[in-house]
Parts: C-alpha cells; sequence; structure tokens
C-alpha cells in the first residue's frame, strides 16, 4: 500500500523510488529545488542515493501525472528509527500540499518496518519550515545544533553558518493508517495561533534584536518573513538574525526550556521546564 500513496484531490500520487533513471530524475529535481549551480553541492550526491535505495533506506517519490514534483530521502537510524536527510518540492509544486503527502508516505514507511519516530534538522531561520514541521506535521524539537554541517555551498544556505532544529516526529502503528494527511494521528506537538504569545518574554524582536536571555515562564522568539531572500539582498542581517537564534533560542533551550509553539506570524513560543 505504502508504494502508492494517492490524494485525488491534490492529484499527487507518491511511491518508493527505485532504479538509476527514477534516482537521476530524483537528483535533477532536489538539485533544481536548491538551485545548484556548476560547481555546487547537491543536498544529496546521486551516488548515496542509489546506495541508499540500493540498501533498504527510503526515496520517496512524488508525481504529479508522470512528472516528478518531490523527493524525500532518508536512512535507517540508531533506536529503530528513520533519519530524513533531505525533502524537496519543485517551486511550481509547493504550497499545493506535496509536502504534507511525501511525509505521511514517509511515516508509513517508517510504520511499515516497525520503526518508532522520524528525525530530520532544518534550519531554524526558515518560517515556512518552522510552521510546516512544528504545527502542521506537529514534530517535536529536541535539540538545537550549532553550525551543523560547517559552511555549506549551495543555492540556499551559501554563506550562512548551518545551525539546524533536529526535531522528532513519532511514527503512529501500522493500523494507525494515514488518513488526514501527514499530521493525522501524530501524538503531540505545538500549535500556530498568536494567542499563544501572551504573557510571554521576547527574547529576540521582530528587528531580529536579542532583547534578553530571558528567564520568563514563557518566552517568545522572532524570526525574520523571508531568511532566504534576506541571504540574497542583504548577507549581513542574515547573518545577524543567525546570531541571535544561535544566542537566545539556542541559550533557552540549552537552558531547560522546550519550544512549545510556532506562529503563522514567524514568532517561537518556549516555555520553562516546570511551566506545563
Ligand atoms: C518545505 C517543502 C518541502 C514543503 O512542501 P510543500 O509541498 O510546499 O508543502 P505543502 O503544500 O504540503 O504545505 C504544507 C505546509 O507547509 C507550510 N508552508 C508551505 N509553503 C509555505 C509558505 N510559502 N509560507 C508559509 N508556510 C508554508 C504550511 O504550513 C503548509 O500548510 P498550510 O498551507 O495548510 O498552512 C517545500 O516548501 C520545499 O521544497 N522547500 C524548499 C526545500 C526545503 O526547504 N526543504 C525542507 C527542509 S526541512
Amino acid at each position: 500500500m505504502v508504494e502508492l500513496l494517492a490524494s485525488a484531490a491534490a492529484g499527487v500520487s507518491i511511491r518508493s523510488l527505485r532504479g538509476t533513471p527514477g534516482l537521476q530524475a530524483a537528483d535533477r529535481l532536489l538539485r533544481r529545488v536548491w538551485n545548484i549551480q556548476p560547481g555546487e553541492d547537491p543536498p544529496m550526491a546521486l551516488d548515496v542515493m542509489c546506495a541508499l535505495a540500493h540498501t533498504g533506506g527510503y526515496i520517496g517519490g512524488a508525481y504529479l501525472g508522470d512528472r516528478l514534483a518531490g523527493v524525500s530521502a532518508g536512512w535507517l537510524a540508531a533506536g529503530g528509527t528513520l533519519h530524513s536527510h533531505v525533502a524537496g518540492v519543485a517551486p511550481e509544486a509547493q504550497g499545493r500540499g506535496v509536502g504534507n503527502l511525501l511525509k505521511a508516505h514517509q511515516r508509513e514507511w517508517a510504520a511499515e518496518r516497525g520503526l518508532t519516530a522520524i528525525s530530520w534538522t532544518f534550519d531554524p531561520l526558515v518560517r515556512r519550515n518552522a510552521y510546516f514541521n512544528l504545527v502542521k506535521l506537529r514534530a517535536f524539537a529536541v535539540d538545537y545544533l550549532p553550525d551543523f554541517y560547517g559552511p555549506m555551498s549551495d543555492g540556499i544556505n551559501d554563506g550562512d553558518v548551518s545551525d539546524r532544529l533536529l526535531v522528532r516526529w513519532p511514527v503512529v502503528p501500522a493500523s494507525g493508517g494515514v488518513s488526514g494527511g501527514a499530521s493525522g494521528g501524530a501524538s503531540g506537538g505545538v500549535s500556530g495561533g498568536d494567542e499563544l504569545l501572551a504573557g510571554s518574554e521576547v527574547i529576540v524582536d521582530e528587528a531580529g534584536a536579542v532583547l534578553s536571555a530571558g528567564n520568563a515562564p514563557l518566552l517568545r522568539c522572532a524570526t525574520p518573513a523571508d531568511v532566504e531572500g534576506l541571504r540574497r539582498d542583504d548577507p549581513a542581517a542574515a547573518r545577524r538574525w543567525r546570531a541571535a537564534l544561535g544566542t537566545a533560542l539556542s541559550g533557552a533551550l540549552t537552558g531547560g526550556y522546550r519550544i512549545t509553539g510556532f506562529t503563522r506570524s514567524g514568532w517561537y513560543l518556549l516555555a520553562r521546564g516546570d511551566v506545563s
């Protein structure tokens, strides 16, 4: 069943990718999503994808008709889990539910193998991904990883420090099904309304300034509206944002706070460990 997960409404079908031509198409798509120029590193090398597919790893492809529009790949990891290294949707197909269906397929694949959770990292400055991961999918942020990949040379991250948030997404047992999309049946996570912010202390404001290390029961931390655009147009401002979250968000997490919310307007909400 996991070989073909279809959404009639979105016109999308998802299946595991095997065979060199399919993986070459996946490579071309990932290079396009990440805007990889000659000489830059793709998010996952083609030879690694071939080896991964051959050795029982996860590579899912999302098709709009017969056109590959999304790819996700990951490997079996410690503790009976799947680590998802990459997920990308063609720019012209983004925002139509393809990413959500890819994650649903990934979780169904993991459930069929008796895996308990899926982990992945994302850039905490990218609002779109924070909202998708924490609110839509309801994954849990478990760690802040400073400069996780070292300096990167691709079209999205070029010139920036690669701080990442590590998330964990519990897998619903195989009998749980995938109805309701990728978030259906998730056991927890965060919700996204601005009302969550009431009574919280600002640790990074909307201009990217660190205001405080934070010691209130609830904290909030802003993100830039479009960090990828900022990296192109104002790299110094993008670096200031990176440093601000690297100080304040990372500091709060290592100081015992946990991320309990992310709003549409781009705020992380954090609660002290003793606050429910
Ligand atoms: C992240 C990505 C895979 C999501 O795929 P997608 O097909 O666009 O996502 P969906 O249409 O399924 O949207 C799912 C949710 O993502 C969030 N989202 C997607 N695009 C968004 C945008 N432009 N702004 C804010 N949130 C957005 C929303 O929460 C959305 O749900 P909603 O519309 O019900 O609120 C895709 O945007 C992508 O390939 N981005 C570039 C590569 C990348 O950053 N990969 C992720 C690394 S973790």
